[in-house]
């Protein structure tokens, strides 16, 4: 691994983002020994005027969140915190950010630091609106020095831009300052566990080579649904609305990895050249195979308009034209404000041929991965009913991560994504042409909501969403077993 100098900066460091999920990943990163307090600086930069300590008060709740306060952990809290010094700057002037590359530049020659290359990680913490004049500013006065060597990187998240024509707009701008294998899109969905081991369940495991097809699949659902509405944040969700919040990248992210071909080996560039070629794959979106939703009450918050169109829910039925999956429906739903909160991957296969069991109905088998809450993978069988009697029964062979990993603790996404980035690793990271491909699928859909032709379905806060949707599931194939419930087991 590389050594030397490495240069944390937050942009954007007093807002949400940060607080929430980037310093606490930082933190967490520090604690298991991947920041070392030799190497790593990590500076904090905003325009409001306050002071080093200021921002660590601000920031300390968050980093002890749900983790107990034992005086040991709060002896870590200060030593980390101590790493961070502020710097406040607008987001468009020079002065600021000549100021803060003074700043690393002093840490890089510190002689408290060991010595080494100039290594600066610029996370953009902030709305993509800036990002064209801060990538400017980093260009201009804060790239690694490079008599030291190194790298300069950054990292932005989305929102990408609003529709294909935005986005293209973005990465062309950010594309003039910075070469590709310095910009890092996150998409946070590619962090999560159970996302991540997709790949090697699908091509380490000779099991589900044959099965992996339309011979076998009958359909897939990609299901996100969260039991909290748009708290707070109704005012950045309405110009947005839940298919570009949650379906244009994460759950098309892990379609990718469902639906891609085998890569040529485990390369970054290999991976990704796989989920570019399925992204292409999709085919135009059919208007009879959307549903839209919106919550009663949304309009209630008062920086969302009365009379917003914007989906808080949507059933989109995706096809891809290709060998492996020709009339496979992909069904990706996601919903705010509804009954329950968790992220799936469901894979139902089709009917046993010439079933000699059929007098009662046997549910199907189906493929279950369970990103959120409780990870955990689950197949479900036709067995035969244990007793006397010759009848069958649902089951399923289980693992479920809380049981199977005792005492393993699951990292949070931003957490190895970020230490993605500072490894140089892109795997995890959307690729400009994959950036684009997503938004070719959805913009035409997306533009016609925008202007009204497409209108959501009212659906009570609470519930399943609009019932159009399960008619939807149905029509497109899914065949629900009843009676059956899986229950994680407790330990
Ligand atoms: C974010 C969306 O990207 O993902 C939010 O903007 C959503 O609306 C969140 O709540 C969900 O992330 P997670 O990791 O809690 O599933």
């Amino acid at each position: 691994p590389e050594t030397g100098c490495l240069s944390i900066i937050v942009l954007g460091a007093s807002g949400d983002l940060a607080k929430k999920k980037t310093f606490p990943a930082l933190f967490n990163l520090y604690r298991q020994g991947f920041l070392q307090p030799n190497e790593v600086h990590i500076f904090g930069y905003a325009r409001t005027k306050i002071s080093d300590d200021e921002l660590r008060d601000r920031i300390r709740g968050y980093l002890i969140q749900g983790k107990g306060a034992s005086s040991e952990l709060l002896e870590e809290v200060s030593e980390f915190l101590r790493l961070i010094k502020y710097v406040c700057g607008s987001y468009d002037s020079a002065e600021g950010f000549q100021l803060l590359d003074k700043e690393i530049y002093g840490h890089e020659f510190s002689k408290n630091t060991i010595e080494g290359s100039s290594r600066r990680l610029f996370y953009l913490a902030l709305p993509p609106s800036v990002y064209p004049s801060v990538c400017k500013m980093i260009k201009n006065y804060c790239m690694n020095k490079s008599d030291l060597g190194g790298w300069t990187r950054i990292v932005v998240e989305k929102p990408f831009g609003k529709d294909l024509g935005s986005a293209e707009e973005l990465s062309a701008q950010i594309g003039e300052l910075f070469e590709e294998p310095q910009i890092y899109r996150i998409d946070h969905y590619l962090g999560k566990e159970l996302v991540q081991n997709l790949l090697v369940l699908r091509f380490a495991n000779r099991l589900f080579l044959p099965l992996w097809n339309r011979d076998n699949i009958d359909n897939v659902q990609i299901v996100f649904r969260e039991d909290f509405g748009t708290e707070g944040r109704g005012g950045y969700f309405d110009e947005y609305g839940i298919i570009r919040d949650i379906i244009q990248n994460h759950l098309l992210q892990v379609l990718c990895l469902v639906a891609m071909e085998k890569p040529v080996s485990l390369k970054p560039e290999h991976i990704r050249d796989e989920k570019v070629k399925v992204l292409q794959s999709v085919l135009p979106i059919n208007d009879h195979e959307v549903v839209l939703g919106q919550y009663k009450g949304y309009t209630d918050d008062p920086t969302v308009p009365d009379n917003s169109n914007t989906p808080t829910f949507a059933t989109v039925v995706l096809r891809i034209h290709n060998e492996r999956w020709e009339g496979v429906p992909f069904i990706m739903k996601a919903g705010k404000a509804l009954n329950s909160r968790k992220a799936e991957i469901r894979v139902q296969f089709k009917d046993v041929p010439g079933d000699i069991f059929k007098c009662k109905k046997q549910g199907r088998n189906e493929f279950v991965i369970r990103l959120q809450p409780l990870e955990a993978m689950y197949m479900k069988l036709t067995v035969k009913q244990p007793g006397l009697e010759m009848s069958t029964v649902q089951s399923e062979l289980d693992l479920s991560y809380g049981q199977r990993y005792q005492g393993v603790t699951i990292p949070e996404a931003y957490e190895r994504l970020i230490l993605d980035t500072i490894r140089g690793d892109q795997q995890h990271f959307v690729r400009r042409d994959e950036l684009k491909a997503a938004w070719e699928i959805f913009t035409p859909m997306l533009h016609r909501i925008d202007n009204g032709e497409f209108k959501p379905i009212p659906y009570l806060p609470g519930s399943r969403g609009p019932a159009e949707a399960d008619q939807l599931l149905e029509r497109a194939g899914y065949v629900q077993t009843h009676g059956y419930i899986w229950i994680p087991p407790t330990l």
